[in-house]
């Protein structure tokens, strides 16, 4: 069986946890996709999921506007289950109540099963001391909540604020729960959405590594046939993983194309050669262009500015170097879900997706045709499709690092010198970091290069240099971050180790501002 054969539908009412739920799902090795409740019945008709997962969402179900389940959720006789907002959404929709409560329910609570359903027959963290009843632990963010429940459901849960926490009805395989059971603080979570997945929607394991990659394999031979591809390599995960899986997948008809910008990290061109083109023996042309950077960033100095140039020269330079290969029809991309996902949600229709371009922002009117094999992958299952196909474990799990490179991380006008100075000083940071096992506890760390100059003694000299400032950060999404508390031990190895080993630094200071107020990067 083809692993798309099964699959579940979310639908999105504006939840921040609609991805986790599809990941949540895709761990029991069933496919699912995301789409936003905007999306036509004859999309969810043709799509034809084994079940349906209402998500969250931050409106009010009883608010004028309010999103709204699609027709054909109901229409179709397969399993639905409701979550926070859904649950709230599918109670309205099939005749119950609901009312804003004064009290919002935040944070952990306690459900306590009054009757059974087969959503949660089994499923328990205790049982409670007074009358003996099954108890699960949630975590639940609502403000609405379900008053009366439709025909045909059973009240299944109580909580302190919700009469109705769980709803079911077993006949229809309708479920609502007004928590959170794809986010981790709802121990039980996982295990509820198998059972709903697997045992509730009759889904079986399809979706896993080993079929994923067959069928990539697949589809890529079927697309490009006998043409070359090109690939930019950029050192990122989502281009590594692309250039493994296409030189499994078609050999010698894959270029792979890097371009060193001069603002890479410490030893970071050798490496990518190394792993592609030594070990895999995959075709790669590696263009070093880090002189035509530097000229064009010359007295340039403003973030956004640099950033532009950095884009531009990338984009003149690929195109130089890809016209000197010949007629290539068709261009690789790293694009991957959450890229889909987002460019579907700008345009707010699931089914127009535009394609993202993400590679260097290669603009839409180069004369390729696009070869995405990853547009249906998470993060995590690149990550683990990388160390499938035998890429080294750091280069997967390598921490994110911006398009336009150590550009935004030197402060100011560019200089070769100071590119040097950072990419040591950086280098350092990375190794204690790995030394110490807090590379891989921390989302995102790396070394700024500040262009003042501060004063400092070594021996009897009195020094006069530059200053490096450190950044480790701890988060989710990127989109808010904390500042990781690295121990003072290692703070302190790696400032003396900086201003020791780079000439050319007086001092290192360690950056302690979270996101917001501060960006993660500093330009
Ligand atoms: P900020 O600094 O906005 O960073 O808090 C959030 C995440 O985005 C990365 N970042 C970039 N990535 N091109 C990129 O490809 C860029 O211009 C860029 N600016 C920031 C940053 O490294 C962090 O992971």
């Amino acid at each position: 069986m083809h692993s798309h054969q099964q699959k579940i539908l979310v639908i999105d009412f504006g939840s921040q946890y609609a991805q986790l739920i599809a990941r949540r799902i895709r761990e029991c090795e069933v496919y699912s996709e995301i789409v936003s409740w905007r999306v036509s019945d004859e999309w969810i008709r043709q799509f034809a999921p084994q079940g349906i997962i209402l998500s969250g969402g931050p409106e009010s179900t009883i608010g004028v506007n309010s999103p709204q389940i699609p027709d054909a959720v109901f229409e179709l006789g397969v399993p639905v289950l409701g979550i926070c907002y859904g649950m709230q959404a599918m109670a309205l929709k099939l005749g119950g109540q609901v009312e804003s409560s004064t009290h919002r329910e935040y944070g952990a609570a306690t459900v306590t099963l009054e009757q059974t359903c087969r959503l949660t027959q089994g499923i328990e963290d205790r049982y409670s001391e007074g009358n003996g009843r099954a108890q699960l632990d949630v975590w639940m963010s609502h403000g609405d909540r379900v008053t009366v429940i439709p025909r045909g459901f059973n009240a299944v849960g109580v909580s302190e604020n919700s009469p109705f926490a769980i709803m079911a009805c077993d006949a229809k395989n309708y479920y609502g729960l007004q928590f959170h059971p794809e986010v981790t603080h709802t121990p039980q979570g996982q295990r509820l959405i198998e059972r709903f997945v697997q045992d509730i929607c009759g889904c079986g394991s399809l979706w896993t590594l080993k079929n994923i990659l067959k069928e990539s394999i697949e589809i890529v031979r079927a697309q490009v046939k006998n043409a070359p591809v090109l690939l930019g390599l950029s050192g990122g995960v989502d281009s590594a993983v692309v250039a493994a899986l296409l030189h499994k997948a078609i050999g010698d008809q894959l270029t792979c194309m890097f371009i060193d910008t001069g603002l890479l990290r410490h030893e970071e061109a050798l490496s990518v050669l190394e792993v592609f083109a030594q070990n895999l023996g995959a075709k790669v042309i590696a263009v070093d262009a880090s002189e035509h950077f530097y000229q064009a960033l010359v007295g340039v100095s403003d973030p956004e500015e640099k950033r532009k140039i950095i884009g531009r020269v990338f984009i003149e330079t690929f195109d130089r170097e890809s016209k000197k290969l010949g007629d290539i029809p068709f261009l690789a991309q790293g694009t991957i879900y959450p890229d889909v996902i987002e460019s579907a949600h700008a345009s707010h229709s699931a089914h127009v997706i535009k394609s993202h371009h993400n590679v260097g922002g290669l603009p839409k009117d180069m004369n390729f045709k696009l070869v995405e094999p990853l547009r249906e992958l998470f993060k995590d299952e690149v990550r683990q499709l990388g160390l499938e196909l035998g890429l080294p474990y750091e280069m997967v799990y390598r921490h994110p690092f911006p398009g336009p490179g150590l550009g935004v991380r030197i402060l100011g006008e560019i200089q070769p010198q100071y590119v040097k100075i950072l990419r040591a000083a950086d280098h350092i940071f990375m190794s204690e970091l790995k030394k110490q096992g807090w590379y891989d506890k921390v989302s995102q760390a790396f070394a700024v290069f500040l262009p003042v100059k501060s004063v400092g003694v070594v021996g009897d000299a009195r020094h006069y240099d530059y200053v490096i400032a450190l950044r480790a950060v701890q988060t989710v999404d990127f989109m808010t971050a904390r500042w990781a508390q690295l121990p003072y031990d290692l703070l302190d190895v790696v400032a003396h180790r900086i201003v020791n080993e780079v000439p050319g630094v007086s001092r290192v200071v360690y950056d302690i501002s979270g996101k917001p107020p501060a960006t993660i990067e500093w330009e």
